[in-house]
């Protein structure tokens, strides 16, 4: 098994302040970075903010205040948000710190020298929101479908363009063959199509500079323009582990986004990283959008849920577990603050809070000592639990709860059949142990996604005895 273990989330845009759009990206990682970890790997967890272009300049303007001002102010509230919800980032970057700027310009140089930037005149559709170039039959009554609110700008202007067209099927040979020397995975399965069928389609060019974006890093051949946001965001994967000294850690394990930055990710980075003789990523996972009444929940549309009120209502680790039970891995999902609270008193406080509290109880009653539960392991709990490991490596994160709470309603089962509150003595002991044991070995498997939690199940169930304490999810 390979020791290192690099996952990174989106570097967040500071126009807009977290929701549990982001939160679900951001724990999903956090899940799987716990995961690394209690597999015995040495992980580096990356998050952060994305601080320059059009996009972030005029939300400044907006807040009169200047651009650094406004991003220290929003990156905050994110790089706050996040110990906020037990999520443990090894860093978090920003784009206007002044090494990455440095990183940035250094890779771009050498792509230049390496002979795949030029310059161009350029004429297109761009969407502010989004941050890029559209063509016309993206658009959906003359809007982006992502900024339905958001006017289209036509923009001319003279650019540098990065070769990427040259990339296409180098690209393509990459993801299509795993004895590739550049060979990397796009998950899910469908994403991948659809990444390989664009890519076989043709791709135009990418115009990497800005001549009008003041607030970005200036190319460093032509102080006259900056680069694009988005090349200067996707290279915080790199510059982050320079920073950090930790360059051992590259090339990233997983890049976990939403599918509306795949491209970027899995054709546009690949392509720079290359050109830039740099190895790349080993995979690029994107998930699909939590929506509310059937559209992308984001700020410019008013319809966002924040982490900070289900944490109110749900408490830390009550809102890990709802987000990750919720995870949009393949399809878009529907989310309510109703639909959380009818799974919260379903799963916990029915379901893991009450099964707790009845063995807690059991035990109290006829003072239990627990016996060998250190010999209960993570690993070896998790492979003899059908296929949850399988399913924590393809992010499956709502199957992997439900393969636990299998396990719990297995064990409210054990307990309605075996009735151990009619027991005693020599009956009782093995019932209580088999109860005691199984919900050690569950709480074990949940750390990673309720380690609070499990941490103070643990410490319950430890012994010497064991005693019933308040209930760990307040029926709503
Ligand atoms: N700054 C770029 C990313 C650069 S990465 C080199 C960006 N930022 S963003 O603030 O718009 O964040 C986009 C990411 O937030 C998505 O890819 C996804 O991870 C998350 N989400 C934002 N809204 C979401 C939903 N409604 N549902 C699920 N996740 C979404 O793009």
């Amino acid at each position: 098994m390979n020791k290192k273990y690099f996952i990174t989330t989106p570097i967040y845009y500071v126009n807009d302040v977290p929701h549990i759009g982001h939160t679900c990206t951001t724990i999903a990682a956090d899940i799987l970075a716990r995961h690394h970890k209690l597999l015995g790997r040495d992980v580096f967890f990356l998050t952060g903010t994305d601080e320059h272009g059009a996009k972030v300049a005029e939300e400044a303007k907006k807040a009169g205040l200047t651009p650094q001002e406004f991003c220290d102010k929003v990156s905050k509230t994110f790089s706050d948000i996040w110990p906020k919800l037990n999520i443990q980032y090894d860093y978090f970057i920003r784009t206007t710190n002044p090494e990455h700027e440095k990183i940035v310009q250094e890779l771009i140089q050498k792509i230049y020298d390496n002979g795949d930037i030029y310059k161009a005149e350029y004429e297109g559709l761009y969407c502010v929101g989004c941050e890029k170039f559209i063509t016309e039959d993206e658009l959906v009554q003359d809007k982006c479908p992502l900024h339905p609110n958001q006017e289209i700008e036509k923009q001319k202007e003279e650019n540098y363009f990065f070769k990427l067209k040259k990339y296409a099927q180098i690209l393509v040979n990459a993801i299509e063959n795993e004895n590739d020397k550049n060979h990397y995975q796009i998950s899910p399965e469908s994403k991948k199509q659809e990444v390989l069928s664009k890519l076989k389609a043709g791709v135009p060019d990418l115009s990497i500079s800005r001549a009008d974006v003041p607030w970005g890093i200036p190319i460093p051949w032509d102080k006259n323009q900056t680069i694009y946001v988005w090349v200067d965001a996707l290279i915080n994967y790199y510059s982050a582990l320079i920073i950090n000294k930790k360059a051992d850690f590259w090339p990233a394990n997983l890049h976990l986004l939403g599918k509306e930055i795949l491209w970027f990710h899995a054709v546009i980075w690949e392509a720079m990283l290359i050109s830039a003789g740099i190895s790349v990523p080993k995979e690029v996972f994107a998930h699909s959008f939590y929506m509310i009444d059937g559209q992308k929940m984001s700020k410019s549309l008013g319809n966002v849920i924040s982490p900070q009120e289900l944490i109110e209502k749900f408490g830390v680790d009550g809102t890990r577990y709802l987000i990750a039970s919720s995870f949009p891995r393949d399809n878009d999902s529907d989310v309510s603050l109703q639909k959380f609270t009818d799974k919260y008193n379903a799963d916990l406080a029915n379901g893991l809070g009450n099964l707790v509290a009845r063995v807690a109880k059991l035990c109290e009653k006829s003072n239990f000592e627990p016996k060998n539960l250190n010999n209960i392991y993570y690993l070896s709990e998790l492979e003899k639990l059908n296929n949850l490991r399988k399913v924590l490596d393809e992010c499956r994160l709502n199957e992997a709860l439900t393969l636990l709470w299998g396990k719990i309603s297995q064990t409210d089962k054990f307990i309605a059949s075996n009735q151990p509150w009619t027991l005693s003595g020599e009956k009782l002991t093995p019932v209580l142990e088999h109860l005691v044991s199984e919900v050690y070995r569950i709480t074990l498997l949940i750390a990673p996604f309720m380690p609070e939690t499990s941490e103070k199940i643990l410490k319950q169930f430890s012994g010497p005895i064991i005693k019933a304490e308040a209930p760990l999810f307040p029926r709503l």
